[in-house]
């Protein structure tokens, strides 16, 4: 079995489509109800059996670092004040998972982010998390990638898909690809935002991989692609002519948080099925769209 240890969340962003909340927060830190999508992110990948997460960052986002700190005074004053369920959720923030910290300096695309992680991974197959993906299902995202990257041969990659409307495909990496087993395809060809009259199928790939060492090679020769910025999706295409690419189709929800209905989508979402504020939501919800 090929354990999968690392994963790569690239954190670097600039947030521009969530200005001006992102101008002194950073968007990873935007809450869906009271957990920042980075910590569901992270969450994740603990739930799937990561055992260091590699942040990659940039010197003015070192509050997202903070937020898997310890926080002495605040856990003082929790103390102090009988509060003994939030500080024992602030604790076990802290202890979730090894994060290490690494930084872009400039923002030259995802591929160069991903790049930025080479001497944090070495040479062992890793993962990476898109955190503008938020992901809710029986079986973690990650999880179910990795169990799919079981199937497949040594040194091959694969990203996880998600059937999405037309209309939307031009915001994503999509792919064409052949069956391979239920869920499972190899990718034929991979192609970064493509227009509708162009895109190769609806398959959509939703922010989550597992990558052998060898795309940091690859990435090293990219050129800038779509947006003049090093796309991870250019280094994939390289990397399915040299060994095997495959998709796994999720089973489960998806919620691009990266975008602004996205990000409602989740909080409704994420905030129906809580037990403390979710049958108010849908009471406010369903009285709501009565009288609109
Ligand atoms: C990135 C990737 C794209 C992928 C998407 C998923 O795009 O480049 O291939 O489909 O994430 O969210 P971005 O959202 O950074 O534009």
């Amino acid at each position: 079995m090929r354990k999968i240890r690392k994963a790569v969340i690239p954190a670097a962003g600039f947030g521009t489509r969530f200005l001006p909340a992102t101008k002194v927060l950073p968007k990873e830190l935007l809450p869906i109800v009271d957990r920042p999508v980075i910590q569901l992110v992270i969450e994740e990948a603990v739930q799937s059996g990561i055992e260091e997460v590699i942040l990659v960052s940039n010197p003015g986002k070192r509050q997202i670092v903070e937020h898997f700190e310890s926080s002495p005074s605040l856990e003082a004053f929790l103390d102090s004040k009988g509060k003994q369920d939030l500080l024992e959720e602030l604790r076990q923030l802290t202890s979730l998972v090894r994060v290490k910290s690494v930084e872009q300096k400039v923002p030259l695309g995802l591929g160069h982010a991903v790049l930025c992680a080479k001497e944090a991974v070495g040479e062992e197959p890793f993962a990476v998390l898109l955190p503008d993906d938020i992901t809710s299902g029986s079986e973690p995202c990650l999880g179910q990638l990795l169990s799919s990257y079981e199937e497949i041969p040594n040194d091959a990659a694969t990203v996880a898909l998600y059937h999405v409307p037309l209309d939307q495909i031009h915001r994503y990496g999509v792919i064409e690809g052949s069956v391979v087993s239920e869920n499972l395809y190899q990718v034929e060809r991979i192609v970064e935002k493509p227009s509708p009259e162009k895109a190769p199928s609806l398959f959509a790939v939703m922010g989550r991989y597992i990558l052998p060492s060898q795309i940091f090679s690859i990435l090293e020769e990219a050129q800038p692609g779509v947006g003049g910025e090093i796309q991870l999706t250019d280094g994939l295409a390289k990397l399915a002519q040299q060994r095997k690419l495959y998709g796994y189709c999720f089973e489960g929800t998806w919620y691009d948080v990266g975008s602004k209905l996205g990000f409602l989508q989740a909080n409704v979402a994420l905030g129906l099925r809580r037990s403390d504020v979710g049958p108010e939501l849908r009471s406010f919800l369903n009285s709501f769209l009565l009288r609109s």
